[in-house]
């Protein structure tokens, strides 16, 4: 075990472990070929057509993993939200919600479509601007972002099977606010039930990876989707809050943090508008003693580094039954080891870049915190890139319930380990803290999983698998975690009145 000497992995004086394998295997590189088509400058799209910025402000969006501008991205502001809402009310009134239900399943169709006809050079550009790797944005993410409209084409004309014996109606224009951490896959998590049950939408990327979205106008333009029907509004939190509090939406749709969630649920409180929250989570994974070891460390793995853990429901915590500690920390150490760390778009990466220099400080801090709290600190020896925002795969051990790391969101490839004796143990451990989003349950017992399940407080519970996703599984969190569900019929109802 050599020391971690770079600079920007601890600042304590209590050793970092370095997690080395010795002699990992090197691929040569495999660099993604294909360069999507990228614009100096992307415009907002509003009422069908790409228009200027109010304010004719740019902000530049980067690279993460080169720290290199990619483009520059419009400034929307209150009079670009105005018009917006205007374009969309107008499209809601005069077109959208009066057509033929099945007419508006053709549109979400052609809109798969072209998705996936652009799939590869949609996965790569969204590979640079966030700095999630290749094979992930290529398996997962595009797959998935795909898959919700196909789903949601289903059903717009079949929403009164989805709602028996009632009378689903749109609710009207809805706003929407999405994260940085699956760009395309929050919107089409946001637009494809909104159109599907007859909204019209503005919508509002996340201020360091619109690139995506402003691709996916171009899809939509293509698609011939009626003006105002989406619109695109480009810019940062004081953009979305000027959607949030424009008197003529009907709806909220936001995901990201529990701080802005709040705020967003006060500044409603009181209107007629309808709100659905998808906030943050500390997701507990919890391994039995009798669980399939080998399967159960690889899941935790996927769980807590799949997109350098900037998931909402990131496996972060992890706790082990006493008996098979020694072994499954072990293992863990071992597999950590191996993890590619580097070029989001080498296709043999497996942790690619944090999406932000403040999400990597945020980051930073917080393990420090853990550290100095007492927690004991391991991280994988991988070389990081010289340029670019880098943490590198990381376990804390000797954490305690009361640390900030077993309490508070990091949003980082950084996962907690603690110990449980009983199940009873377990389920107390995992449900203390502010959220509840997803948990996952490691054992060989269907008996032991159904009874975890029920008291788990989390809206997911995963069994022996983790972080999978179906366009036809509700999606959603108990407590700070938000509320409403998103995907399947539950997520539907977000989106009529009935
Ligand atoms: P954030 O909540 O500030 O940003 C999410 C979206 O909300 C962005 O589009 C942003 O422009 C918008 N926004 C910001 N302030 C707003 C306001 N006052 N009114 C309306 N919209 C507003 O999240 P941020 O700062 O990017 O990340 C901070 C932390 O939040 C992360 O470290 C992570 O812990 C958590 N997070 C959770 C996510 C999830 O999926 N649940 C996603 C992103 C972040
Ligand atoms: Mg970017």
């Amino acid at each position: 075990m050599k020391p971690v000497s770079k600079s920007n992995r601890s600042k304590s004086k209590k050793p970092v472990r370095a997690l080395d394998f010795g002699d990992r295997w090197d691929y040569a590189p495999a660099p993604e070929s294909v360069r999507p088509k990228i614009k100096k400058q992307y415009e907002l799209f509003i009422d069908g057509e790409f228009v200027k910025p109010h304010s004719s402000k740019y902000f530049n969006s980067i690279n993460p993993s080169t720290e290199e501008r990619i483009t520059r991205i419009a400034h929307g502001d209150k009079s670009d939200i105005n018009k917006a809402v205007k374009a969309a009310r107008e499209a809601y009134d005069k077109t959208w919600s009066r057509m033929d239900p099945r007419e508006r399943g053709k549109y979400l169709y052609r809109i798969a479509r072209l998705i996936q006809e652009k799939a590869r050079e949609l996965a790569v550009l969204e590979t640079m601007d966030g700095g999630k790797p290749i094979k992930e944005s290529r398996d997962v993410d595009l797959p998935l972002v795909a898959a919700h409209f196909f789903y949601h084409a289903g059903w717009a004309d079949k929403l009164k099977y989805a709602f028996p014996r009632r009378d689903p109606q749109p609710l009207g224009v809805c706003g929407q606010i999405i994260p940085w951490n699956f760009p395309l896959l929050m919107a089409a998590w946001k637009l494809a039930p909104a159109l599907a049950c007859g909204n019209t939408v503005v919508l509002k990327p996340a201020e360091t990876t619109s690139t995506t979205a402003m691709h996916l106008a171009q899809i939509l333009q293509e698609a011939d989707l009626p003006p105002g029907v989406v619109n695109i509004v480009t810019g940062e939190g004081g953009t979305g809050a000027a959607l949030v509090e424009h008197p003529d939406i009907n709806k909220i749709a936001f995901t990201g943090s529990t701080e802005v969630g709040k705020r967003i649920a006060a500044s409603t409180a009181g209107t007629e508008k309808k709100l659905t929250l998808e906030l943050g989570g500390k997701a507990a994974n919890i391994i039995f003693e009798d669980a399939p070891l080998d399967q159960a460390v690889e899941g935790i793995i996927q769980g807590i580094y799949f997109n350098q853990g900037h998931v909402c429901c990131a496996g972060s915590r992890l706790f082990v039954q006493e008996g098979v500690y020694d072994q499954i920390l072990r293992k863990l150490r071992t597999r950590i080891a191996t993890l590619r760390v580097g070029d989001p778009l080498d296709k043999n990466t497996d942790v690619g870049a944090i999406n932000s220099k403040e999400q990597l400080k945020k980051i930073s801090s917080l393990v420090q915190c853990g550290v100095d709290e007492g927690a004991s600190l391991e991280q994988s020896s991988c070389a990081l890139p010289e340029k670019g925002y880098w943490f590198p795969p990381s376990v804390l051990t000797d954490v305690t319930m009361s640390h900030r790391v077993a309490q508070e969101e990091i949003f980082g490839p950084v996962l907690s380990v603690m110990t449980f004796r009983t199940p009873e143990e377990a389920l107390q451990r995992a449900n203390n803290t502010p959220y509840g989003l997803s948990a996952g349950v490691w054992t060989d017992k269907g008996s032991k999983i159904f009874k975890m399940a029920e008291k788990l407080r989390a809206g997911v519970v995963w069994a022996n698998t983790y972080n999978k996703f179906d366009p036809t599984s509700p999606f959603g969190g108990y407590k700070e975690s938000g509320f409403g569900r998103e995907g399947g019929k539950h997520g539907l109802s977000a989106y009529v009145r009935l």
